[in-house]
């Protein structure tokens, strides 16, 4: 192999792991955005340790709860509010805070599944 295509393979390589490195900072900061809004918008209810402030919010940290639903559901719920038969609480739309955008509503669920679901 001539040093040229030796030298370009080198440079590929370097450049793949820039990319890899910065899409594992971007999770971070994701979650990191998650848990602010998690402690802004939701902890009044869930909690800080995600078993609920009160009788009636569903324990996040149970293995067969909410938390156990498709991550496509659960966006859904929190994005449009969601409420269970016969309960007494709705969960409110956006938790009740209409400034979260669709990315806060992804990055506070990886949180509290990463936090409470042990990242499933
Ligand atoms: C006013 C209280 C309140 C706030 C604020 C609140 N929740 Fe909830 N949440 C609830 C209640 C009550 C339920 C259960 C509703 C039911 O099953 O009827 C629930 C359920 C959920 C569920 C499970 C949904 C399902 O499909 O079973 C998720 C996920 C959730 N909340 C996430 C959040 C997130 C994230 C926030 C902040 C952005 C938030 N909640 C803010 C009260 C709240």
């Amino acid at each position: 192999m001539s040093y040229i295509s030796r030298y370009c393979i080198k440079v590929i390589v370097g450049m793949f792991a820039v990319v890899i490195m910065t899409n594992l900072s971007g999770a971070e900061d994701n979650v990191a955005n998650g848990a602010k809004i998690y402690g802004e918008t939701c902890v009044a209810c869930h909690g800080e340790n995600g078993k609920g402030a009160f009788p009636g919010i569903p324990d996040f940290t149970s293995n067969t709860g909410r938390l156990s639903k498709s991550h496509q559901i659960l966006l859904d719920h929190i994005e449009n509010g969601f409420e269970s038969p016969n309960s007494d609480i709705a969960m409110p739309e956006l938790g009740g805070n209409e400034d979260l955008t669709e990315q806060d509503v992804k990055d506070v669920l990886a949180y509290i599944l990463k936090t409470f679901h042990n990242g499933k």
